[in-house]
């Protein structure tokens, strides 16, 4: 019999679980989540990763961070929710989810008029509930737009993992092609493996593969030949955040696949929930890229590949600028150029 994955985040009696994605696919482990501690190390860790996931993620672990507070005064309920929403946020950087979720669940808790901690509790749950199930709905919409984009007989590249494990289910990117192959279409994907933490083969080449989708899992520096040998027709991406002018941050390499896809002609689209998308941040320069440890690259899989003491850089994201983008799949649509103008539908 096939197996389940779990999902990734998961709220059972009020207790908090997440898949362990770093040792994935060799080995499916869910955790519990015992304090604010242990969520805020998951997130940093990766074992829950990709931007709507961590939101989720963050916004459970706040909510569970108050429940043994409810004998507090509202006042002193109030700054601690705060305090341990800036303590999540500290995290992780780029994905402007995590701080999209905290603020919404602090503000709801603001302005509910609850009286006593109790309630503010109750509501702080209901509001990191809702946030789950909402992303759950988002991404069949963004399926339901994206899916337009995969034709018969289609080549499909993807870089990193946008898939159900970075989101509720379905995810971003990947969710045009669940629901394409959910309808019969026959299409090709290729996975870029996603050095340095491998999201690409040990993630999306797994969780394509579980599905029953046609997927060939190729190293990053493949991806301009196999571009070049026209088996590349549409190229779809998650991201971490959108920025006013449709600059947008994702996994380091993005950027290199944009820019080979303008050579090759090939469009690309960026698929994301409104929860991603940052008005605030004015550019992509604005946006914050995370600079991981340098064991990352001097490793691989644990294992020396360099001397231990070279000098390194691990920035986790970079920023692909909006003129290389075709178009940017949300739940109310497709969004088309110039984006400055079709992102203040949000
Ligand atoms: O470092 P990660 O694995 O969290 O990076 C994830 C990505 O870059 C994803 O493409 C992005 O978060 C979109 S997930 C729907």
């Amino acid at each position: 019999m096939k197996m389940t994955i779990p999902k990734s985040v998961e709220l059972v009696d009020n207790e908090l679980y997440f898949l362990d994605q770093t040792k994935l696919p060799t080995k499916i482990e869910v955790e519990k989540q015992n304090t604010i501690e242990d969520v805020w190390h998951s997130i940093k860790q990766l074992k829950v990763r990709g931007a709507p996931a961590i939101g989720i993620a963050g916004g459970y672990g706040l909510a569970l961070s108050m429940k043994d507070f409810k004998n507090s005064s509202t006042q002193e309920f109030l700054t601690l929710l705060e305090k341990n929403g800036n303590y999540l946020d500290s995290a992780r950087p780029t994905a402007v989810n995590l701080r999209w979720a905290i603020d919404r669940i602090i503000n709801r808790a603001k302005n509910s008029g609850c009286s006593t901690t109790k309630e503010l509790y109750g509501v702080v749950l209901k509001e990191a509930i809702g946030i789950h199930e909402e992303d759950k709905l988002i991404c069949k919409q963004i399926g339901g737009h994206g899916q337009s984009l995969i034709k018969d007989g289609v080549g499909v590249l993807t870089h990193c993992n946008a898939g159900a494990l970075a989101v509720s289910e379905f995810g971003t990117a990947l969710a045009p092609m669940y629901v394409a192959h959910k309808k019969g279409i026959r299409f090709r994907v290729y996975a870029d493996e996603t050095r340095p933490l491998l999201q690409g083969a040990r993630l999306t080449s797994f969780e394509l593969h579980h599905a029953g989708i046609d997927v060939t899992l190729i190293t990053d520096n493949m991806a301009a030949h196999i571009m070049s040998q026209g088996l590349i027709d549409v190229i779809i991406v998650g991201t971490d955040r959108v920025a006013a002018n449709g600059d947008i941050a994702n996994k380091i390499g993005t950027l290199g696949v944009a820019i080979l896809a303008k050579y090759f002609n090939i469009p690309l689209y960026i698929a994301c929930p409104s929860s991603t998308i940052d008005l605030a941040t004015k550019t992509g320069k604005d946006i914050v890229i995370e600079e991981r440890d340098g064991s990352e690259v001097y490793k691989f899989a644990g294992v020396l590949t360099a001397p231990e003491s070279i000098k390194t850089r691990n920035p986790a994201f970079d920023v692909t600028p909006a003129e290389l983008i075709t178009g940017i799949i949300t739940e109310k649509g497709i969004l088309k150029p110039p984006f400055s103008e079709a992102l203040k539908l949000f």
